[in-house]
């Protein structure tokens, strides 16, 4: 029996299997809902059919509405005829039968179904209010009634995917299969034993009770996280309804809090967000052939903070990891740093104590290249010169064997010049992490002009498996993320010549959306760091803009956090910022000798002068073919700057002010400071033609 092309109804004995086939993932796309509906009735109309399970084919069950039908005019079924409700009138009994992914819709039809089953691997979950709405499918009305309104509160609030065997346990599947069974002959059997249950099992018959403090004490606890957003807090608000009202007064209530935020700015950034990460996975220029190659041994060199955090990463992901370094103290400092950070997390709860020993066990403190010369796949982690650098690379080639790709972690160094000093510029390229390397999601690869295909997928692969979202660069002074950075990153210290004060550039930042203010991250960066850069470009380029504030800091030994002092003072033991007139009198001091007037800024001009300054310098980033798209940019800011998710990055917010805008404000500053606010080509181009920054067309890459 074939129906419509994405939904089919198969016979299988008394069972009728209604199976959704919309690849990859089977996300509710046009015609599915219907076709589900159409073989719910054929189903239950035909008297040789007494149950149906519900399954996916491919890789999952559902993972969902088709995000790429919000914001659209896409129709969308009325209460009363989607599939959830033909699910509550039908008279014979419908099995779920979940494997991959049943998340957000899926979970949703999943629900509505009478029955639960799933294999070990599969997940569930109601991720909505990472895309900025809430489940609106009735989830935010069953999960309560069957997990209870606790645990649906922080799977909905959380939107984290839950493993089948916890599902098991939150009462949300009724049987997780062994395994290795067969899903599919497993959901039949299961539907042929309830075939003759009554009356029918309906989530929605349920009652959902909690002490109604819960709700308030989850308003407070996410207060922090979820500044400036709507979505969480009407999550929380169709879940209280749930157990406030009637089952069907508790859908409609779900309904009207959905579309108050379905079309809002924070669910399109968020959608964007969303998209925008999946295609920074896309090389456009490699040939569409092209295949990551496999590796399984990596090695790290430079057992440092950064070292110790890549070797982390692998561990973490289940790679065994070897870690060299130039001596055995180095080598000993690291492996103890590491084994402090796996102990921060237990004991702070987010990993438990036989996990971190297992991580641990993974990661093989070596003595010296010959206890690495097998590995496949090698980042290098050493100081961050050139002529440290390059010492190593042409170690590396000589000792490692001649297929193994050497990867160097290098936030600013010309990769094609420390390619030249091996003799396989085709297997080296630039793998950026940002710090800490094991959190931050990041991951910059950074393309050298003689890399092969091959080494470049691979490194981008080397990423994701290692649970990093990698975005490629082109090979050019602070590759992508920090050159786009490094503007607002002057202007910050630039806006203190002409009156501002740290903390009021912090504040307007967190209010932002930003987790910490910058001049509170440079001094947990260290601000030794940022002037080393300086001095090599202020050699390197004699109109360099110098920030004799950062300087004269740097000066006085005021290298921040790790010396108790930097833009802040920090009391011994405590990473609290607290503001610090010394650092007032020295902002007075210099601009007084740079002759620079005093004056008030607004909240808006100090956000537009650091986020502008950025905006023009990716749009340079673009026009030279130094990145393929403003979406990678601003995947880049999300991941690796803490740029708030849910104003979608850098370009995508810029876009929400208007290209036109952006320009002339630009342009008004050029006059205003001179050359480094001369708009970019691109910038102006765009501009006169109203094109949004996300459908810039940049230079073919370089
Ligand atoms: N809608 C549209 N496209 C989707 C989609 C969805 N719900 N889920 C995945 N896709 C697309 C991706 O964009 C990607 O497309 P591409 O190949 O063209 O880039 C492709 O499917 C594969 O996705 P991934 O690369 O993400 O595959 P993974 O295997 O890494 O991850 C996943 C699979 C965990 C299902 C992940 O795709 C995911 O999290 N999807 C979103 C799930 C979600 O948010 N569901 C809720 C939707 S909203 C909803 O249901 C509202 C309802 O309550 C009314």
């Amino acid at each position: 029996m074939t129906d419509s092309p994405v939904v089919r109804l198969e016979k299988d004995g008394a069972v009728g299997v209604i199976i959704v086939n919309y690849p990859p993932v089977n996300a509710l796309g046009p015609g599915v809902a219907e076709g589900i509906i159409d073989c719910l009735n054929q189903a239950n109309n035909d008297a040789s059919i007494k149950a149906m399970v519900l399954m996916g084919d491919g890789r999952s069950f559902i993972a969902g509405a088709d995000i790429r039908g919000f914001g659209t005019n896409r129709k969308r079924l009325p209460i009363g005829e989607r599939t959830y409700d033909v699910m509550d009138q039908s008279p014979k009994p419908i099995v779920a039968a979940i494997h991959g992914f049943a998340l957000g819709g899926g979970l949703e039809n999943a629900m509505g179904c009478h029955y639960r089953i799933a294999v070990p691997s599969a997940k569930v979950g109601l991720p909505e209010v990472l895309i900025g709405i809430l489940p609106g499918g009735g989830g935010t009305q069953r999960l309560p009634r069957l997990a209870g309104v606790q645990t649906a509160l922080e799977m909905i609030v959380s939107g984290r995917h839950v493993p089948a065997p916890e599902a098991l346990k939150l009462g949300i599947l009724d049987e997780v299969l062994p395994e290795g069974a067969n899903l599919r002959a497993a959901a039949v059997a299961y539907a042929n034993k309830i075939a003759d249950v009554r009356p029918l099992p309906r989530v929605r018959d349920r009652e959902a009770k909690a002490n109604p403090g819960i709700f308030d004490a989850m308003r407070k606890s996410i207060a922090r996280r979820a500044r400036n957003q709507k979505a969480p807090y009407n999550c929380i608000l169709a879940v209280e309804a749930a157990t406030a009202l009637p089952f069907e007064d508790g859908m409609r209530r779900e309904q009207e809090l959905f579309e108050e935020l379905v079309n809002a700015d924070e669910a399109k950034a968020l959608r964007y967000a969303f998209f925008a990460e999946r295609e920074v996975a896309k090389l456009p220029d490699l040939p569409a052939d092209v295949k990551p190659r496999d590796f399984t041994d990596p090695a790290v060199i430079g057992a440092g903070t950064m070292g110790g955090g890549i070797a982390m990463s692998f561990a973490d992901f289940g790679y065994d990891v070897k870690i060299m370094d130039a001596t055995q103290e180095g080598l000993d400092r690291g492996m103890e740093r590491i084994r402090n950070n796996y102990a921060t997390s237990v004991k702070r709860g987010s990993l438990a104590q036989d996990e971190m020993e297992r991580r641990m066990a993974r990661i093989h403190p070596v003595a010296g290249y010959d206890d690495i010369k097998d590995c496949d796949v090698v980042v290098e982690a050493v100081f961050e010169r050139m002529d440290v650098k390059k010492p190593v690379f042409a170690k590396l080639d000589e000792v490692m064997n001649p297929e193994a790709l050497l990867f160097s972690n290098t936030s600013a160094l010309d990769m094609d010049d420390l390619a030249s000093v091996t003799k396989r510029p085709d297997k080296i390229a630039g793998t950026h992490f940002f710090s800490p390397a094991n959190v931050m999601k990041l991951l910059e690869v950074v393309r050298p002009s003689k890399a092969s295909p091959e080494t470049l997928a691979t490194a981008m692969a080397m990423g994701r498996r290692i649970g990093k979202i990698s975005a490629m660069a082109g090979n050019t002074d602070g590759f992508v993320a920090n050159r786009s950075r490094a503007p607002f990153n002057s202007e910050m210290v630039i806006l203190l010549e002409e009156g501002c004060l740290p903390e009021q550039v912090d504040k307007v930042m967190i209010d932002f959306g930003y987790p910490m203010g910058p001049f509170a991250v440079g001094d947990l960066a260290g601000l030794d760091i940022g002037a080393e850069g300086r001095k090599r470009r202020a050699a390197a380029n004699p109109n360099y803009r110098t920030l004799p504030i950062a300087d004269k800091l740097v000066e006085l030994g005021r290298f921040g956090q790790k010396t108790g002092a930097g833009w802040y003072r920090y009391e011994k033991g405590d990473r609290t910022p607290h503001p610090d007139p010394e650092v007032a009198a020295i902002i007075k001091q210099v601009s007084a000798e740079m002759g620079i007037a005093q004056k008030t800024f607004t909240d808006t001009e100090i956000l537009r002068r650091l986020l502008f300054s950025s905006v023009n310098e990716a749009c340079r980033i673009l026009e030279e073919g130094k990145a393929y798209r403003a979406s990678d940019i601003d995947v880049m800011w999300l991941h690796g700057f803490g740029f708030p998710r849910y104003r979608g990055g850098l370009m995508f917010w810029a876009d929400g002010i208007g290209v036109r805008d952006v320009y002339n404000q630009i342009a008004s500053w050029h006059q205003q400071y001179g050359e480094r606010w001369a708009p970019s080509a691109l910038l102006r181009r765009l501009a006169e033609a109203n094109t949004p920054f996300r459908e810039a067309k940049p230079a073919p890459f370089a």
